[in-house]
């Protein structure tokens, strides 16, 4: 998405179109996800009665589905056969290794009813998320399997494409191991390993988290290099061993004081010299974007009770309060991630 140029006058009622009819497409997206069609037809076209037949529907919604998502660019229609677009076929078949289907299903599943109260989440500045108010995003997932599952595929959804990227773009040959605070499902470590084939990783995560982490490190056959530590960043202390640590969307999801308290538990758990990489969507400098960075703040409205997108300068502010040097901005373009800052322990 991006913003509107005030020079394009005639196009400026179509500009607010795409925004206000932004859940269309994104629900058309989420059905599609859902009932799986993409991988229904990969490598294999299907016409409208086919579809209408597989899924036992209608030959009217099947009709509107397949164009739909046809004008979205998500199928190609080759005679009377849609197919997957090139872009379907490597994101949103379930089981490809960088499967985008999990986020859809969380913004579907997890975000699109409660971001139906947005107004009311900034009247009262309360959580609109799970069980909602006062009950915090990690207390509403763990425990609850379902939950827990949705959430942190869509972690793995965004970070594989992150961590990726960051292990092109930063280089880890100087580092031994990776410790990843808060790592989810794990994505990030996986990547790095599979680029830099002589790093060891860690994840460090909750317990319920961990048990999802597991599958996924096992899955990429890589349980002899990557461990994890089970335990909170906020009552536990780090394990050492590491001389890089990341905390990849993890500082978005608590207050100042808290984001304090997290950047110093890593800066006692590096060695001299030892290095931690914070990436997030971040907010320019003078708070009017990027559109990514500042919806996703949105985000953590609906689903924290603190946290919000902050600023390169902010994080910056941070890191250098708890005794970080040589900070460092990489830029990336990562639907989860648009850069990271990195500083080092003197
Ligand atoms: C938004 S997710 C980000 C996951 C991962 N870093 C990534 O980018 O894919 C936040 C992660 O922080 C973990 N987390 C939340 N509270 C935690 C705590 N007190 N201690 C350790 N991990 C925590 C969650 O379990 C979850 O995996």
């Amino acid at each position: 998405m991006s913003k509107f140029v005030s020079e394009e006058k005639e196009k400026a009622t179509l500009y607010l179109m795409e925004i206000a009819s932004g859940f269309w497409a994104s629900k058309t997206l989420a059905t599609a996800v859902e009932l799986e069609i993409f991988n229904l037809i990969s490598e294999e076209g299907i016409d409208i009665n086919g579809l209408s037949k597989k899924l036992r529907i209608a030959y009217r919604p099947a009709e509107m589905l397949l164009i739909g998502c046809a004008s979205l660019g998500l199928l190609v229609k080759k005679d009377s056969l849609y197919y997957n677009s090139a872009l379907s076929e490597e994101y949103l078949v379930k089981g490809k290794p960088y499967y985008f289907g999990g986020v859809v299903t969380m913004m579907d599943l997890r975000e699109y009813m409660p971001w139906s109260r947005l107004t009311e989440a900034v009247k009262k500045n309360e959580r609109q998320a799970g069980k909602g108010g006062s009950v915090g995003l990690f207390e509403d997932i763990e425990g609850y399997s379902q939950e827990q599952r949705v959430f942190t595929e869509a972690m793995h959804s965004w970070s594989v494409q992150s961590g990726k990227e960051l292990a092109e773009k930063v280089d880890f040959s100087k580092y031994k191991q990776l410790m990843d605070v808060g790592g989810g499902s794990g994505a990030y470590c996986i990547e790095v390993a599979k680029r830099y084939p002589t790093m060891n990783a860690a994840v460090f995560d909750l317990p319920s988290t961990l048990s999802i982490t597991a599958e996924k490190i096992m899955e990429a056959d890589l349980s002899a290099r990557i461990k994890t530590y089970p335990g909170s960043f906020f009552t536990d202390e780090l394990p050492k061993g590491s001389d890089v640590i990341l905390l990849s969307m993890i500082l978005h999801d608590w207050s100042p004081a808290e984001n304090l308290d997290i950047l110093k538990k890593c800066y006692d758990a590096l060695p001299s010299g030892g290095e931690v990489i914070i990436s997030e969507l971040m907010v320019n400098d003078d708070k009017t974007g990027p559109v990514f960075a500042a919806l996703m703040s949105l985000n953590m409205l609906i689903e924290t009770k603190e946290g919000q997108n902050y600023t390169w300068l902010e994080y910056t502010e941070w890191l250098t309060e708890v005794g970080f040097a040589d900070i460092r901005r990489v830029e990336l373009s990562s639907p989860a991630s648009n850069g990271v800052l990195i500083g080092r322990k003197p």
